[in-house]
């Protein structure tokens, strides 16, 4: 008995010596940060268990438990692993801007089984060339093309809400949309597949998601093992096969068509051309990942952004009246047309005033791959950083009334008043989203063309009111309310 006590107490001892001994740079600026410095260190999970503190566990839930209680900055231990949490503006603008914070932090590695060289996890020197090579499929020329896809789209959409009742689950409406967006704008697969068939790939893409979301949950399961036994991991695989099957033949098409005609491939780049180009050996399995990485990225996104966009506008009448006006006096009945866009300037507010309330992309985490001088201290190189995005929108320092939603902030008179580093909805710096105009270009052609044909109403009453959750992308704990009901003509 006192033989295995010593034996314990000699462990725990040895085990603590290392980790100073090992971390002592990263302790001592732990101390100069103050908060999370005197939650014990656990071997194995570190200081991961204060997410048991908050609501539930999710990033967000532990940003808002932070912000909370104990207030930013604040220092986490994942493992051996040390985090800094801020919301500073003047810190988050280093951070994304500098040349030696582009990788990302390790808690994303688990995207990299599934997604193992999308753009989005690959480290510096790997990202450097596909970044490049990707932008090709995000050009201006492109999304001018695009407009009439989403407008068309949009049409589409408007028929089913008018003689179908509003769905229940708004997000999914909206994301499923948003899906299709994608692979109706940004591949070129469209006119090789059955609507059905699209569709099918969509509600895989978002399904793989949803299952993607319960494994970044889950701390200590390594994601090998994840893929290999757990139902959601084989789930996974199976359905990336039969993502596979359904787009093998479009996926031909494009390669036999880049084969024979290399003026197709001079004038237009979508993303899967760009996919097969980019390594023309890969095989189809790599290929259709990459392209579903990028269907990924730009659906859930855009998909919440709609939904929060519609449920705000339905809590305020008399700014959706606004939105109805602008709209009717810039495009009327008419088709919207990419000139119309410039001119939707009090839409175009009211969508940024959306994603300052509710940035759909809360949480961003980069790695510090050398010291990095933030001014009053110096953050060590191998240290990670989080930024919450979420809490940088709703700092009262730099929006005034934060939780009150008032598109005229954005307006063009009153942006100068705005400090630049406390909006990034699409992140900033060399790294941020690479779709970030075509999301634009979507969300106003869509809100647009949906706030001249409905009505939108909701039960919310305020914006304390939505329980907020988020993995990778912000949700709520249930689906928010919002209802459509055709405008008489
Ligand atoms: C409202 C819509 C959207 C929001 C709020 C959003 C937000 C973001 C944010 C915050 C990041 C950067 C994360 C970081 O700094 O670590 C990001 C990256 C990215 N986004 Fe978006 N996004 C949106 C739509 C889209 C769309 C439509 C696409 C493409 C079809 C897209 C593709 C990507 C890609 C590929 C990256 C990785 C870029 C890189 O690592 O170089 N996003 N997005
Ligand atoms: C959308 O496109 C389809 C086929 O590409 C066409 O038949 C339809 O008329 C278009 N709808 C609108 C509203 O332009
Ligand atoms: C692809 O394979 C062909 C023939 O197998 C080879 O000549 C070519 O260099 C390879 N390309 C790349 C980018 O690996
Ligand atoms: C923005 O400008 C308008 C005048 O164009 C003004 O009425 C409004 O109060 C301003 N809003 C903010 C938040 O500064």
């Amino acid at each position: 008995m006192i033989i295995s006590l010593c034996l314990i107490g000699f462990c725990t001892c040895a085990f603590y010596l290392h980790f100073v001994y090992r971390n002592w740079q990263y302790l001592k600026f732990s101390w100069q940060v103050k908060n999370g410095f005197w939650y014990p260190i656990l071997p194995l999970i570190g200081t991961m268990y204060v997410s048991l503190f908050s609501e539930s566990i999710n990033i967000m839930s532990l940003m808002q438990w932070i912000d909370k209680i104990k207030g930013f900055p604040f220092s986490l231990w994942d493992a051996d692993k040390y985090i800094y949490i801020t919301k500073d503006t003047k810190e988050v603008k280093i951070f994304v801007n500098h040349p030696k914070c582009v990788n990302k932090a390790p808690f994303y590695d688990k995207l990299k089984f599934i997604f193992d060289d999308s753009i989005f996890v690959v480290p510096e020197e790997i990202w450097k060339k596909q970044r490049k090579h990707f932008g090709m499929g995000f050009k201006s020329s492109i999304l001018k093309n695009n407009v009439y896809v989403y407008y068309n789209h949009s049409c589409r959409m408007i028929e089913d809400l008018k003689y179908v009742e509003t769905p229940k689950d708004i997000f999914r409406y909206f994301d499923r949309y948003s899906v299709q967006s994608f692979f109706l704008g940004n591949t070129g697969i469209s006119k090789y597949l059955s609507s059905f068939e699209m569709e099918k790939v969509g509600d895989i893409i978002l399904e793989i998601q949803d299952l993607l979301n319960s494994l970044i949950i889950i701390p200590f399961i390594s994601p090998k093992l994840w893929l290999a036994i757990f139902p959601a991991g084989k789930k996974i695989k199976k359905l990336l096969e039969e993502s596979k099957e359904i787009t093998k033949y479009g996926i031909a098409q494009k390669k036999k068509m880049l084969r024979e005609n290399q003026e197709y491939r001079e004038n237009s780049k979508d993303i899967l051309e760009l996919c097969l180009i980019y390594n023309p050996n890969d095989s189809d399995d790599k290929i259709m990942r990459q392209v579903a990485f990028f269907a990924s990225a730009g659906s859930d996104t855009t998909g919440y952004a709609l939904t929060f966009t519609f449920v705000l506008l339905g809590m305020h009448q008399e700014i959706q009246e606004k939105v109805y006006k602008e709209v009717m006096e810039v495009v009327g009945d008419k088709d919207i047309t990419h000139q119309d866009l410039p001119n939707l300037k009090y839409t175009e507010a009211t969508i940024c005033e959306t994603l300052r309330l509710f940035p759909v992309v809360p949480v961003i985490g980069r790695s510090c791959d050398e010291d990095i001088d933030l001014g009053t201290k110096i953050i060590p190189k191998g240290s990670s950083c989080i930024f919450s995005i979420l809490h940088l929108h709703r700092d009262p320092q730099y929006w005034p009334d934060p939780l009150k939603f008032d598109p005229s902030r954005f307006l063009p008179e009153n942006q100068s008043k705005i400090n630049p580093s406390s909006f990034m909805p699409f992140s900033a710096g060399p790294r941020d989203c690479i779709g970030k105009a075509q999301a634009l270009v979507n969300l106003k052609v869509t809100i647009a063309n949906v706030a001249r044909h409905f009505k939108i109403t909701s039960n919310h009453r305020s914006i304390q009111e939505f329980s907020l959750q988020s993995c990778l992308t912000m949700k709520t704990r249930e689906s928010p309310h919002c209802c459509f009901s055709a405008r008489k003509k």
